[in-house]
């Protein structure tokens, strides 16, 4: 197929940077973690889904021609049983979306959360990543070569006076870690980023603000942008972070969120 200059980076259908490369996704099954397994297949990525859901993580592979492996994110054995299982059917680990996470209800104001609801948020959101990378690296020193992508969020740099507590605290954790794995690996050739996406246009937030349109409001209005992002915004930066475009990002917190952080007022 011959690329245009205007088609190139535009269309993702002919854009394909991830020819050959093997790539490991947590939370395949759902929101962000789904978009990105389309978005990495189409740019030519051999996908593993990952998912403690085993139907819509069946359906994420099958969709994309990728393998399956059910995991829980926060037990080790299944962590690095997932990692083997895309190294012994693709015979690489170039990529790794350490991206399952979970926003229950019963993590909010610090005054409010019990510890149980700390824990189990710190142990989806936080801990899970540091099995991810323990996991993932062994592979990607042996090849010299690799991208890992920890999803953050924007509320690791921002605070909201609406407030998930553990949540919060957990993406903080995340964005640390990948910026002193980052540092640590960088001469050989593995590049850590931590993702920051603002506020996405899932069914649960958009449930979630159908049923409360002032709490939507409230929010809407703190970004330069108006909306929320699509989960496929998301994941085009992800196959950006994945891609060799950007073999001079590392240790970054990188923002996807509309101009959300760069704001102080924003247009009516
Ligand atoms: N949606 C947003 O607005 C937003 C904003 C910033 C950051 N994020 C982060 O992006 C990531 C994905 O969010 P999403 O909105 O796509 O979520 P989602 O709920 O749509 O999908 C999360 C997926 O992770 C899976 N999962 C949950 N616990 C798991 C476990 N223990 N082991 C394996 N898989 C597990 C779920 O089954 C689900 O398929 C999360 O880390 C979230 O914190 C989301």
């Amino acid at each position: 197929m011959t690329e245009t200059v205007e088609s190139a980076g535009t269309d993702a259908a002919v854009c394909r940077r991830l020819v050959g490369r093997t790539a490991v996704i947590t939370g395949a099954g759902s929101g962000i973690g789904l978009a990105a397994a389309r978005r990495l297949a189409s740019e030519g990525a051999r996908v593993v889904c990952g998912d403690i859901d085993e139907t819509a993580g069946k359906a994420a592979a099958d969709a994309v021609g990728g393998t399956f492996v059910r995991v829980d994110v926060t037990d080790p054995e299944q962590v690095e049983a997932l990692f083997k299982a895309a190294y012994d059917t693709y015979g690489s680990v170039d990529i790794a979306f350490n991206n399952a996470g979970i926003s229950p209800p019963e993590d909010d104001s610090i005054l409010t959360t019990g510890l149980e609801a700390w824990k189990r948020v710190q142990d989806v959101n936080l801990t899970s990543v540091y099995l991810c990378c323990k996991a993932a690296l062994p592979y990607m020193r042996r090849q010299g070569r690799g991208s890992i992508i920890n999803t953050a969020s924007f509320v690791a740099i921002m605070g909201a006076a609406t407030s998930q507590i553990s949540y919060t605290a957990s993406k903080g954790g995340v964005l640390a870690m990948s910026r002193e794995l980052g540092v640590q690996f960088a001469r050989e050739g593995i590049r850590v980023n931590a993702l920051c996406p603002g506020p996405v246009n899932t069914p649960l937030l958009q449930e979630l603000f159908a049923s409360d349109p002032e709490r939507a409001a409230r929010r809407l209005v703190h970004i330069p942008a108006g909306r929320f992002a699509e989960a496929d915004e998301i994941a085009a930066a992800v196959a950006f972070l994945a891609s060799d475009d950007s073999s001079f990002i590392n240790a970054t917190d990188f923002l996807v969120d509309g101009g959300i952080a760069g704001a102080y007022v924003t247009p009516l």
